[in-house]
C-alpha cells in the first residue's frame, strides 16, 4: 500500500524536494497528501504548490498555546487523509511537537537533524559540529519523541569534516546527505522493515542491493568510516 504522508516545513524545503523528487522516480512507494508549514512566507509551500500537493499555513502565534496548534495541525493532517498508519516527516519544521500531537501519530513521526546526535541537537547542528572540530559529522533520522532531536535513531550517514571548515561549508555537504537517507528512511517505513525496541530502531533486511553502501546484512565489524584515513600499519 502506498503511504500516505504529511511533510511539515518551516523553510527552504529541500528535503521536501527530495521526497517529492524519489517518489517520482518511483523508488518511494509514498504519496504526500498534505504540506503543512507554520510559516507563509516559506520556499517549501512554493515547491508543493508546483506539484499540485495540497499545502497548509498554520501560523503557530495564532494559537494560545503549544498544544492548541498542534490539536490544529493534527486535524488538518488527519482530514487530508493521513492516520495512524501514515508518516509525518519533519523536515526542517522549527517547533518542537507536544503529546497532543505525538499521541495522534505513535510512532509515526519522524525528523531529520543535520547532525550525529546525540552531539549537537538544536538548530545549529552544523555550526556547533564545525566550530567544536570534530572530524566526523552527518546527520541523522530519528523517530520523534517529546525530547527534541532525541528519539530512537533510524539512519545516519558521516561526512568528513576539515579543519578551519565552518557551518557555512560543513552543512551544504552535510544536506546532500541528508537528501538521501530521508527519503530511503521513509521507504522502509513503508515497507514495514523497521521496528522499535526501546531505543533501537531494527532494520528488517531485504536483500535488496545497496548502492555503494554497505548493505544492512554485513557484518558490522567488518566495515567502518574512518577519518582522516587510517595509514599504512594501523
Ligand atoms: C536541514 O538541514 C534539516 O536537517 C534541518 O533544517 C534544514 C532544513 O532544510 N532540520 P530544508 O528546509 O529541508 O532545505
Amino acid at each position: 500500500m502506498t503511504l500516505p504522508i504529511a511533510v511539515l516545513v518551516s523553510g527552504s524545503g529541500s528535503n521536501l524536494q527530495s521526497i517529492i523528487d524519489r517518489i517520482g522516480e518511483g523508488v518511494l512507494d509514498a504519496e504526500i497528501k498534505l504540506v503543512v508549514s507554520n510559516k507563509a512566507e516559506a520556499f517549501g509551500l512554493e515547491r508543493a504548490k508546483a506539484h499540485n500537493i495540497p499545502c497548509k499555513v498554520l501560523t503557530h502565534t495564532d494559537y494560545p498555546s503549544r498544544e492548541a496548534f498542534d490539536q490544529a495541525m493534527v486535524e488538518a493532517i488527519v482530514e487530508a487523509g493521513v492516520g495512524a498508519e501514515g508518516v509525518v516527516a519533519m523536515a526542517g519544521f522549527m517547533r518542537i511537537v507536544t503529546p497532543v500531537f505525538l499521541n495522534a501519530f505513535r510512532n509515526r513521526v519522524v525528523n531529520i537533524h543535520p547532525a550525529l546526535l546525540p552531539s549537537f541537537p538544536g538548530v545549529h547542528g552544523q555550526s556547533d559540529a564545525a566550530e567544536y572540530g570534530v572530524k566526523i559529522s552527518g546527520c541523522t533520522v530519528h523517530f520523534v519523541d517529546e525530547q527534541m532531536d532525541h528519539g530512537p535513531i533510524i539512519v545516519q550517514a558521516a561526512v568528513p569534516c576539515q579543519a578551519g571548515e565552518d557551518g557555512d561549508v560543513l552543512g551544504p555537504r552535510i544536506l546532500k546527505l541528508e537528501h538521501r537517507i530521508y527519503p530511503q528512511a521513509i521507504q522502509w517505513i513503508a515497507e514495514n522493515r523497521l521496528e522499535i525496541k526501546d531505543r533501537h530502531v531494527e532494520l528488517k533486511v531485504s536483500g535488496k542491493p545497496c548502492a555503494g553502501q554497505p548493505r544492512a546484512d554485513i557484518d558490522p565489524a567488518t566495515y567502518a568510516l574512518v577519518w582522516p584515513p587510517l595509514e599504512e600499519g594501523f
